[in-house]
């Protein structure tokens, strides 16, 4: 990595953009811990979760890097500015105050969003147009312009006033990081593809182990868990906001991209089953990992739970099944909870974890967890459950090792 940023900097090849940036990174909450971890892998250094985001200074080089390679991220950020604001008039000065000429060009479409929490000021629409405003302001002063035409490529702006402070932050992504690009239909109820590499992180999942879900659904899962055994990069199938922007060097993500595919593993060998009840959503899943590029590195079949038979006599389940709100009632989610149960007792090599929102799940599975973990699977609160089959010499944690 070391490699690309000296020869990125020593040539000069930087666009308009500030060197020095402050990126600031969202992931949904009860993931920053494993967000922590991925930054880490990726070679930046520790820095504090606050209010949902975790923020540091880096070079304009990580705004690709980030994007590119990070699984449990909503979103990247570029922090502009941070101050009080209790006042629409401290708003408008501190926004004004800030240089936004270095990072939006004169044809810039500016949108703004953002949110007001625990503060004075708690009205987001007149706070949107104050902000839209102070940035229209400073630019037409800069740019020397009577009125921004707003015709070339999109930059949207988030503020969020917490606690009387003001953040402005530009959205490097564009579209969530969930959105990889291989996901074009809509399964039952689908876990979102950061969630779902996020659980995986957080087992004890590994290359070398064989795995299974058992609840596939539209593949998930599944597809996230051959990813990173072939080490794909999260983003590596789609397209981020500042590509489009003309002021941003393109040969930053390129090198990016370069970086990542030089770490593919296509040729690994996995042990990864993908099963459902349901012949539509394993028809489904397959048509994702095809689109994915890990078909050949998936078993796909139609099967109920109480029939999981693994050829392994070791490996790992991370599993979403019913809730029991949406479209299964809950006696049908308790039925899938109570076989998932007798399997794990058939088979206690194997080590299982299973998010739902669910309060009685441990009780209709019948077995108390190792451990647990509240995590918000869209909005909703769910527990994550831990269950660790019996130790096998050579199992790694991929949360230390990938
Ligand atoms: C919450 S969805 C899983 C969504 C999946 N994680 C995804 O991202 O698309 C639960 C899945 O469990 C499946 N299912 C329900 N009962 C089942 C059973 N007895 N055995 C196996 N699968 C079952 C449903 O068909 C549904 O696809």
């Amino acid at each position: 990595m070391k490699k690309y940023i000296i020869i990125a900097m020593g040539t000069g090849i930087f666009g308009t953009f500030p060197e020095k940036i402050k990126a600031g990174i969202t992931c949904a909450s009860g993931l920053e811990h494993t967000l922590k971890s991925e930054l880490k892998r990726l070679g930046y250094k520790d820095a504090p979760a606050e209010n949902g985001r975790i923020s540091f200074e880096t070079d304009v080089m990580a705004v690709a890097r980030l994007n590119l390679n990070l699984r449990t991220a909503d979103r990247v950020y570029i922090e502009v500015g941070e101050f009080v604001s209790q006042t629409f008039d401290e708003l408008y000065e501190g926004v004004k105050s800030i240089r936004w000429e270095d990072y939006i060009p004169r044809n810039g479409e500016i949108t703004v969003n953002g949110k007001c929490v625990k503060s004075r000021l708690f009205a987001v629409s007149d706070c949107q147009s104050i902000v839209k405003k102070a940035i229209v302001d400073r630019l037409c002063g800069r740019y020397r312009l009577l009125r921004l035409a707003e015709n070339g490529a999109r930059y949207d702006v988030d503020f969020s006033i917490y606690k009387d402070k003001a953040t402005l932050m530009i959205n490097t992504s564009g579209q969530g990081l969930h959105k990889r690009g291989y996901r074009d239909m809509v399964g039952i109820a689908p876990i979102r593809e950061t969630l779902a590499a996020g659980l995986l992180l957080m087992s004890d999942f590994y290359k070398d182990r064989p795995f299974a879900d058992p609840f596939c659904g539209s593949g998930t899962i599944a597809i996230e868990a051959a990813r990173i055994a072939m080490d794909i990069a999260g983003g590596a199938g789609r397209r981020f906001a500042f590509e489009e922007w003309k002021n941003f060097d393109k040969r930053l993500l390129a090198l990016a991209r370069e970086e990542a595919s030089d770490k593919e593993n296509r040729g690994v060998r996995l042990d990864i089953a993908a099963s459902d009840i349901d012949p539509k959503a394993t028809k489904l899943a397959s048509r994702h990992a095809e689109r994915a590029g890990v078909a050949d590195k998936i078993r796909f079949y139609v099967a109920d739970v109480g029939k999981f038979s693994p050829t392994s006599e070791f490996g790992t389940i991370v599993t979403n099944p019913p809730y029991g709100e949406r479209v299964y009632d809950r006696d049908e989610a308790e039925k899938c909870y109570n076989k998932l149960g007798k399997a794990m007792r058939a088979h206690d090599g194997w080590s299982f974890f299973v998010i739902t929102a669910a309060k009685n799940f441990q009780k209709v599975f019948g077995k108390k967890c190792d451990r647990e973990k509240k995590i918000f699977n869209s909005n909703k609160e769910c527990r994550f459950y831990y269950y660790y089959g019996k130790k096998r010499e050579t199992a790694k944690n991929i949360e230390g090792d990938i």
